[in-house]
């Protein structure tokens, strides 16, 4: 058995029956550590929280188990025509592979753990998505190959940095999924645990990012910040569309790797206007984050971007509105 397949098997999937299913989903969301003081990246006490708080807040929710509700005829189209599922499964296929070749290599067990843990609820993500895809028939691509990484940490990086912006966007969106009434609440309820794990994904990856930064040998710092800007760097790339057919395996991809960004009429049906919806996404980053002890650290690059665009914007609006002769 390779190193990879131990860690997926003695992970455990243990429902704890003891709690009700409302219990396990409020413990989800909400977690302090009980050690008093601050929580600093490098210290014993904050590692040691960051792995108390992803095993403590495991949501221990079954994928057969989902009774996929009936959709009518319309919904059923809307769904099937997402451009998104290939690639869903193929970033959960991977995300899976890269966050447990590189906690593989992670000699702290704390950390270890932590990270061991999030690849294998990417593996049911995997499991969640291939579910729905077979209740409601949606034809799919072939997946391609899933190769372990040879760059380790920059492939561990290159899923963190993008869940971090991926999951900001994505809160946004399946608020207004669910406001709008486009998809059956059932059909919402089922991915909202879903929606819950990426952002203890994300608290994960920034404490880790942290942990990480204070730990390695000083001479190490400079290589490696120059590798997280060259993440940022290729992530943007990606974004904006000149690597719409590669990804960063070098696969092919034809589905949509700019949803987040531009899903928000396929998810809601509403022309929803950018501003409104990056106030939405900042709200639901806020709130997803809220129950979450203080001390630890939180994703900041893309709500930072998001704010002050938001700022820019209102800045400039009261001028253009003056040049076009409309009341600001
Ligand atoms: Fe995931
Ligand atoms: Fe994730």
């Amino acid at each position: 058995m390779s190193t990879l397949e131990s860690i997926y098997t003695t992970l455990p999937d243990t429902p704890d029956t003891t709690r009700t299913v409302a219990q396990a989903d409020f413990d989800a969301r909400h977690w302090s550590s009980p050690v008093a003081g601050p929580l600093k990246p490098g210290t014993v006490e904050h590692k040691r929280a960051v792995a108390d708080m992803f095993r403590e807040t495991f949501n221990p929710y079954k994928p057969s188990v989902i009774a996929w509700p009936k959709l009518d005829p319309e919904t059923l189209k809307r769904v099937t025509s997402l451009p998104i599922w290939d690639i869903a499964v193929q970033t959960e296929g991977k995300a899976r592979l890269r966050m447990a070749a590189y906690a593989a290599m992670i000699d702290d067990p704390d950390m270890k753990d932590a990270l061991s843990r999030n690849a294998w609820e990417e593996n049911r993500h995997k499991e969640v998505l291939t579910k729905l895809v077979e209740a409601y028939g949606i034809p799919m691509a072939p997946e391609p190959p899933y190769k372990v990484p040879t760059d380790t940490e920059w492939a561990y990086m290159v899923t963190g940095f993008s869940e971090c912006v991926d999951s900001f966007f994505a809160f946004g969106l399946f608020a207004l999924a669910q406001r709008s009434g486009f998809f059956p609440s059932e059909l919402i309820e089922t991915f909202e645990p879903v929606m819950q794990e990426e952002c203890r994904h994300i608290l994960l990856f920034a404490n880790w990012l942290a942990w990480h930064r204070t730990t390695m040998p000083l001479w190490r710092r400079p290589w490696f910040e120059m590798r997280v800007w060259a993440v940022w760097v290729f992530l943007a790339y990606e974004r904006i569309g000149l690597a719409t057919s590669m990804d960063a395996d070098g696969n092919e991809q034809k589905q949509d790797n700019n949803f987040t960004l531009s899903g928000a009429n396929d998810v809601s049906g509403i022309d929803i206007a950018f501003g409104e919806l990056m106030d939405l996404c900042i709200q639901e980053n806020d709130r997803r984050f809220s129950g979450y002890d203080q001390r630890l650290l939180r994703p900041t690059t893309t709500p930072t971007i998001a704010r002050t665009l938001r700022g820019i914007m209102r800045l400039v609006q009261p001028i253009q509105a003056r040049f076009a002769g409309q009341p600001a």
